[in-house]
């Protein structure tokens, strides 16, 4: 297949460019902003690589003006952004901080100017810390405290914002967070976080009447991580244990928003960590999206492992040497399976690929150039497979690319840099990478 062009998509295909609240913006003391759990996760020693924290960040919060400036220099269409729920609700409920509300204001009004098209993720991560006190997620009432933080702020940025993401990548929030520990709030408990998965769909399944209550041209859905799951040998116990793994990863969510309630193989597995359902969740979990976000970066390899909890399973390393600064496998024909594997599976709506990108070692060289010419490469091949998966039927809205800006990579830390942008965390100087001109140009056509 030769390279894709611009052209091979259609006009009104979005293209876009995600970043989060947490990972950019810093000033997290600022204008009344409360800690979130991942400042609290981060102050504690041996949770990020190098110690280092999300309090400075790229300083987005004060150099917002010139972030979109690169924005638009890059040409992209659309911004993914999310709003900081303790900048905007610093107890998590009750009093609104007007300071907060006002810095997205300005943002969403920023993006208007540039022509650029806001997309707003209303969390990605960053729990307000009172929240997590009173139980997190687990916690019925989080759901309906999320209600609440989603009408406050479509009420004040709905007239300009028309597409609203409710949830960045529940698997992480919940199954990272609650029982692998390795996210905020690092905690180790099998029923917390299955419990914390129910209640995060179910909060996306209330916000969204109040989304198209106060935005009544609202564009709603969410965004998923979702991963192709391939059986590490040719043998049956393999087999097997990747259709269980792949039950945890994906359809635990996939299934709940179509309508099919939770899969009847997961439960089976988890026995007593199974989440507590109320009569009416399951329905208010499978209302009607506009679009189905999806984010990939890299298929698992999965093998039989009978100590391997909670799915008896066990991801293997794919053989490759061709992997990104995570060592994550670079493998773009996954992309085409994932996206036709859930359109036979769910026929949802429009599909989004709301992340994508790649982490590699960058370089500054001496004139001052970087030659990221791996992650230019990258989002190619990407783009190349999005084009195969809508020739192959798929119905296909927008890509967006992970990351406008270096920035706090979670329990990473500044460790692994995803921009288009490079930002230096000493002097907060963004350069414009290869990767980013070469976007450009690519946008250009
Ligand atoms: C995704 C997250 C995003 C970023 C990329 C690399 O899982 O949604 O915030 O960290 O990975």
């Amino acid at each position: 297949m030769s390279r894709s062009t611009r052209s091979d998509f259609p006009p009104v295909f979005r293209w876009g460019i995600s970043t989060s609240a947490l990972q950019i913006e810093g000033a997290t003391a600022e204008d009344g902003r409360r800690p979130s759990i991942w400042d609290t996760f981060a102050a504690k020693p041996g949770h990020i690589r190098n110690g280092d924290t999300p309090a400075v960040a790229c300083d987005h919060y004060h150099r917002w003006p010139e972030d979109l400036d690169l924005a638009k220099a890059l040409g992209v269409g659309a911004y993914r952004f999310s709003v900081s729920w303790p900048r905007i609700l610093p107890n998590g409920t009750g009093a609104v901080n007007e300071a907060g509300l006002a810095f997205y204001d300005r943002l969403v009004d920023g993006l208007m100017e540039r022509g650029i098209e806001p997309w707003l993720t209303l969390f990605h991560w960053d729990l307000p810390q009172p929240l997590e006190d009173a139980g997190g997620w687990p916690r019925r009432d989080t759901a309906l405290a999320f209600v609440d933080f989603a009408d406050v702020v479509s009420r004040r940025l709905g007239d300009r914002v028309k597409h609203w993401i409710t949830h960045n990548e529940p698997w992480c929030s919940t199954i990272k967070g609650y029982y692998e520990g390795e996210f905020a709030p690092g905690k180790r408990d099998l029923a917390a976080a299955m419990q914390a998965t129910h209640h995060v769909l179910l909060s996306h399944g209330l916000a969204l009447p109040v989304l198209r209550a106060n935005v009544p041209d609202a564009q709603c859905g969410l965004a998923l991580s979702l991963h192709p799951i391939h059986p590490a040998s040719g043998s049956e116990a393999d087999r097997l244990a990747a259709v269980r793994h792949d039950g945890l990863r994906n359809r635990w969510f996939l299934d709940p928003l179509h309508g099919r309630g939770y899969p009847e193989d997961v439960l089976a597995e988890i026995g007593a960590a199974a989440p507590k359902v109320v009569d009416g969740d399951l329905a208010a979990i499978a209302g009607r999206t506009d679009f189905l976000g999806i984010n990939y970066y890299f298929r698992e390899i999965v093998a039989d492992d009978p100590a391997g909890a909670p799915m008896r399973s066990r991801v293997v390393e794919a053989e490759t040497t061709d992997v990104t600064g995570f060592g994550w496998e670079v493998y773009p024909e996954g992309l085409t399976e994932l996206l036709k594997r859930v359109t036979a599976d769910y026929r949802p709506s429009p599909i989004v690929v709301t992340e994508n990108g790649a982490t590699y070692p960058d370089q500054i060289d001496a004139d001052g150039e970087i030659r990221d010419e791996a992650r230019a490469v990258y989002i190619h091949r990407h783009i190349d497979a999005l084009r195969a998966a809508m020739e192959g039927g798929v119905d296909l809205g927008g890509y967006f690319v992970w990351s406008l800006l270096d920035n706090f990579e979670w329990a990473e830390g500044y460790s692994k840099r995803f921009g288009l942008v490079h930002v230096d965390f000493d002097t907060q100087a963004r350069t414009m990478k290869h990767s980013g001109r070469w976007f450009a140009d690519f946008l250009k056509g």
